[in-house]
């Protein structure tokens, strides 16, 4: 089974992004071949500044291999390397309606903002399509708002392959297990996330570690003094056991029973030991890859292996399609 995972270098890299999402890829590494992407182009249908981008692009990929994500086990590339994809990308335009395009619900969402969205704003999804449909992924991981683009990937395979002949695989939609959603420390009924103005209750990966245990113990709780899990009336505890459960793959109740007899303040020690224990490990690998010879050569190898077979299917396409000498 050859799965396919694409990540926009853009949005945070929080401990929220790494129980919720970065986690649950390192665990599907044994479930079957696993192809992960950094999509760049995708960043583009909204300006980004480009040295920024340049930066974020390799703290992306270095921050998931710092994670676990096994060069051995995926393959790893740059989408923006394989220029294969936009040329597979028109042809599967071309066998697109507009009027199906249009009614992508993030397009319209997105487009409603202001005048002057992109056009790629609008093929944003077919370009999706082609990264699915070139090496035949079998299953497509994604949350419920990309949902729609995968199954649109299919549509448009299905109907590529109804007009010109057997030419792709068509991908499984299937919605990612959900990790362990981190809520906010400050505000606990709300999701960890970097926009916030509030950064207090955020902890990012590759944040300096005193300055994550002191946020631990300013998280939010209540006025009772014991460690429960109750995610109504308790949330910033509820949240604690929460982290704590999913970082060391225990389940809460033994979490509970590891903490019996502690205080709020013993807790909350308990749980950014065990916090910052993990992100020294990430923070560690990622210190040692970010700038190595060693990243640059899983992109050369990940982008060689994709680009061989890009090319396959775009000849296949072509061929099929009559655009041949
Ligand atoms: N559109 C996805 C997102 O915003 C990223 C993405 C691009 C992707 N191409 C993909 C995801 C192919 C899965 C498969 O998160």
């Amino acid at each position: 089974m050859r799965i396919l995972t694409g990540l926009k270098p853009t949005g945070s890299l929080t401990l929220g992004s790494y129980l919720g999402s970065i986690k649950q890829i390192v665990e599907m590494q044994d479930e079957g071949e696993i192809i992960l992407f950094i999509a760049d182009l995708h960043a583009l249908t909204v300006y980004q500044d480009p040295e920024e981008l340049k930066k974020r692009i390799r703290e992306f990929i270095s921050v998931y291999l710092a994670c676990g994500v096994d060069p051995n086990k995926c393959t790893i590339y740059l989408q923006s390397e394989n220029e294969f994809i936009p040329c597979i990308s028109y042809l599967l335009e071309c066998t697109t309606y507009y009027g199906e395009a249009s009614r992508m619900i993030q397009f319209k969402e997105k487009s409603k903002l202001n005048d002057n969205f992109s056009v790629g704003l609008l093929t944003y999804p077919i370009l999706m399509a082609a990264d699915i449909l070139y090496c035949d992924a079998d299953y497509v991981p994604v949350g419920i708002d990309q949902k729609q683009h995968v199954e649109l990937a299919r549509n448009i395979a299905e109907r590529f392959n109804n007009k010109y002949g057997e030419t792709f695989t068509l991908p499984d939609v299937k919605i990612s297990r959900t990790g362990t959603k981190v809520a906010d420390l400050k505000d606990p009924t709300k999701k960890m996330s970097k926009s916030d103005e509030n950064q207090s209750g955020v902890i990012d990966l590759l944040e300096d570690l005193d300055d994550v245990r002191r946020k631990i113990m300013k998280a939010t709780t209540d006025s009772e003094a014991t460690i429960k899990y109750d995610m109504e009336n308790k949330p910033g505890i509820s949240n604690l056991l929460n982290i704590c459960a999913s970082i060391k793959e225990m389940s809460i109740d033994d979490i509970i029973l590891e903490c019996e007899g502690m205080n709020y303040g013993e807790f909350k020690s308990y749980v950014a030991d065990i916090v910052c224990d993990r992100l020294k490990t990430i923070q560690n690998r990622y210190n040692e890859i970010k700038n190595s010879p060693e990243l640059d050569k899983i992109l050369d190898e990940g982008i060689k292996k994709s680009r061989d077979l890009a090319k396959a299917k775009y000849d296949l396409m072509k061929k099929n399609m009559g655009i041949i000498r």
